[in-house]
């Protein structure tokens, strides 16, 4: 950079660099307009809360809670952040509510923190049976440095083989007893893990990352009333908000409260990125108006797209639970470790479909996994109904069955989402209500 004529101009290579940042940002935002956003873990924010994202507040700071911080110039964020606490309480109908934390695994470290100490027992679902990085000890349970049994796995039923939880929680007596995963097509029988839990004085922490939305909508299952301790998640998967994560319990105990809210805060965040902990105020009150009707439009929707891929001859998993109860279905595209989930994750990129590749039971190898994991709450969220589904699912047979050219979809995929532009259930009905850059 150097001062030219009393203002100061970029170099060409730094100014460069940056244009190349603003152009790959446009071209991912154009990836997701024309193509079809199938991650189960991704959403897209409400304009409002674009917005807010895009705020000064982005780079203010906030430590502490509401009325009692370390910093002058926060009244407006402590509105802000009361209204958001009382807001999650009544979406989440929890008796407590941290909305600080910058991500769902922040709130796993920050309950890990609060809930156990160094040493002591954990169980949860493996990793290679859908349980998240952070269940496992290359993730938070490491970090705390946690000792990790985890339970056995029902293949055909999807979840976790019920009977030798509550026995592997009983022997073990861990301090405790996680539940939820990244794979989570059906409702886990929270109340006999809890019960099994609660007799040998372990904790029930529920990581409901991936169906908070559902959860909140009323479509899945109720976990702060089903035995769950402390619930924690991510903001932006099926809760439509903008990333950053929730810490909520079921417990009425000040002290716990303050624990947790220690762990969030000088625990593991100092900043805790105001402009998105404003953004998912303000998703928290579109979710209160609009929750329940997308939350069961997108269950609707993932029953309808299994079934048509099923139509289609795909090999959809858990066909004797009608496939799926939640955002995710799963299909298998070759034998197991074969990398065939990753081939066909390829080839639907190639057309304009975003996904991604995803172990299935069996499956050892996290790079070279047999199947894909597909989530609706996207498509949902702009509008796509069970039609839609179908002729989605018709996408995917043309690109991964018939073998079509790829790039020859592409336009149809394209001209299928051209009428898909609108961002709903949100408090912006206008034509305007778009996507971001
Ligand atoms: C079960 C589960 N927990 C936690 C996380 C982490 O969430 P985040 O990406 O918000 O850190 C994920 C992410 O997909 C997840 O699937």
């Amino acid at each position: 950079m150097s001062r030219q004529n009393g203002s100061w101009s970029p170099s060409e290579k730094t100014f460069g660099k940056a244009m190349q940042v603003l152009d790959a940002t446009a071209s991912s935002g154009e990836l997701y307009r024309n193509g079809l956003g199938m991650i189960a873990s991704e959403n897209i924010v409400s304009p409002m809360v674009q917005k807010i994202v895009a705020s000064d507040l982005h780079g203010r700071y906030a430590e502490g809670l509401p009325g009692r911080r370390y910093y002058q110039g926060c009244n407006d964020f402590d509105t802000i952040e009361s209204l958001g606490i009382d807001l999650a309480k009544s979406v989440f109908n929890a008796p407590f509510a941290n909305i600080q934390s910058t991500s769902g695994t922040v709130s796993n470290i920050a309950a890990l923190k609060a809930l156990a100490k160094p040493g002591d027992k954990i169980t949860a679902v493996s990793t290679a049976d859908g349980g998240h990085i952070s269940h496992a000890r290359m993730g938070a349970v490491g970090l705390r440095d946690l000792d990790l049994s985890t339970y056995p796995w029902d293949e055909e039923r999807m979840e976790p083989d019920i009977d030798g939880a509550c026995a592997l929680i009983r022997e073990i007596k861990p301090k405790v007893s996680l539940i939820g995963q990244s794979v989570f097509l059906f409702p886990t029988p929270l109340k006999e893990i809890a019960d099994a839990a609660h007799e040998v004085g372990s904790t029930v922490m529920y990581d409901g990352a991936h169906v908070l939305g559902l959860i909140a909508g009323g479509v899945f299952q109720d976990p702060l009333r089903e035995g769950a301790d402390v619930m924690t998640g991510s903001s932006h998967k099926t809760f439509p908000g903008p990333q950053g994560g929730f810490l909520l319990s079921s417990s009425e105990d000040e002290k716990m409260h303050k624990r947790l809210n220690n762990a969030i805060f000088p625990g593991v965040c100092s900043s805790y990125h105001l402009h998105h902990v404003a953004g998912k105020v303000v998703a928290l009150a579109e979710f209160e108006e609009y929750g329940q009707s997308y939350a069961q439009d997108i269950i609707k929707n993932a029953q309808s797209f299994a079934q048509a891929l099923a139509a289609e001859g795909f090999d959809v998993l858990a066909e004797s639970r009608n496939y799926t109860a939640s955002h995710q279905v799963l299909t298998r595209h070759g034998g197991k470790d074969s990398g065939a989930g990753a081939k066909a994750a390829d080839l639907l990129e190639q057309a304009g479909i975003i996904t991604n590749m995803n172990m299935l039971p069996g499956d050892t190898k996290a790079l070279s996994p047999s199947g894909l994991r597909l989530g609706v709450q996207e498509l949902t969220r702009v509008g796509m109904g069970t039609n839609e589904m179908e002729e989605v699912a018709a996408l995917y047979a043309r690109v991964l069955l018939h073998n079509e050219n790829p790039s020859d979809i592409k336009e149809d995929v394209k001209n299928l989402k051209s009428n898909f532009q609108i961002i709903r259930y949100c408090f912006n009905d206008s034509q305007q209500s778009g996507y971001p850059l």
